[in-house]
């Protein structure tokens, strides 16, 4: 595989490594709303109340029902043909690592095998109390003890909240650094770490495309754009990866 250095010159690799980071732009047309798009969900919901320590410490019961509503939503939801275009290309590739910030299960029930969960996961449950995680059944709330440390009162969804860290850092941090190709999708790149991501990646010299419905806040910093419905886009850009066209 050869892929042309910033100088456009072409260098011998050994194979390349992909990188690819998704937002809730890739689960828009699977019919979960997106957070800054019109009548996104930071429109209805006041984001400090449902998505932050300081709202589930204040009222963990609409947290949850807020968590509740989005679970529902997305067990309701199908993966759509972006994702399953992103899972076909982890199995004709090796070395395509997936990043999400989202916490739907849309890229695992559309055949993705490797999902790096950097907000977490709507599925998961984590104790509030010891931090152990477990699989979010039917209608847990808080009446539900947790089954590691027997606390009751302290469950809430494994999602990583504003002002929190991040999980999967390191990791991610490390494929940036090796990747020859960083793909951006469906992301306003509004919010860090993640919106510096194609920084990272093109620090390094690695090629950078941004694949979005319009430009977002970081579409300058990539070497090329992609616009139009993730279903349309990620398809084509996946087939012609494997046809043998460059990655970017
Ligand atoms: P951050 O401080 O990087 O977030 C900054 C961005 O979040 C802002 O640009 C704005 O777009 C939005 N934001 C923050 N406070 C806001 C407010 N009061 N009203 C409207 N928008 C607001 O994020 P962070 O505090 O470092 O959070 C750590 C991580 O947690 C971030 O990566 C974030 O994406 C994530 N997170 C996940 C969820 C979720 O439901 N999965 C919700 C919130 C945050
Ligand atoms: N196809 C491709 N892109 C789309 C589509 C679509 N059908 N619909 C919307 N988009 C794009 C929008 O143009 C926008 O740039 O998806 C992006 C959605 O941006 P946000 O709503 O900000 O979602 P996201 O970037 O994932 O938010 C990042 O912020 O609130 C936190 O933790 C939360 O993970 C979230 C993070």
């Amino acid at each position: 595989q050869f892929v042309p250095d910033r100088g456009g010159n072409d260098r011998e690799t050994t194979m390349e490594r992909i990188v690819i980071l998704t937002g809730a732009g890739v689960s828009a047309e699977s019919g979960l709303g997106t957070f800054r798009d019109k009548g996104g969900l930071w429109s209805q919901y006041d984001l400090e109340d449902v998505a932050t320590p300081q709202g589930y410490a204040r009222d963990p019961e609409l947290v949850l029902g807020f968590y509740n509503a989005r679970r529902q939503n997305c067990r309701a939801a199908e993966p759509n043909a972006a994702h399953a275009a992103l899972a076909r290309l982890q199995r004709a590739r090796a070395g395509v690592t997936l990043v999400t910030q989202n916490i739907d299960d849309l890229h695992e029930r559309g055949g993705a095998s490797e999902v790096l969960h950097m907000h977490g996961e709507l599925m998961q449950a984590l104790c509030a109390a010891c931090g152990h995680r477990w699989g979010w059944s039917g209608d847990m709330g808080l009446g539900d003890a947790c089954p590691a440390c027997g606390a009751a009162g302290t469950v809430r969804p494994d999602v990583v909240w504003f002002g929190e860290m991040p999980y999967l850092m390191d990791e991610i941090f490390a494929r940036l650094a090796a990747a020859t190709l960083f793909v951006s999708i469906g992301t306003s790149g509004a919010v860090y770490p993640a919106a510096g991501f194609v920084d990272e990646a093109a620090a390094q010299g690695a090629e950078t495309l941004e694949i979005n419905l319009e430009p977002s806040e970081g579409s300058r910093l990539f070497e090329r754009q992609i616009l139009g419905p993730a279903t349309e886009t990620v398809p084509a850009w996946v087939d012609a990866l494997l046809a043998g066209g460059g990655g970017a």
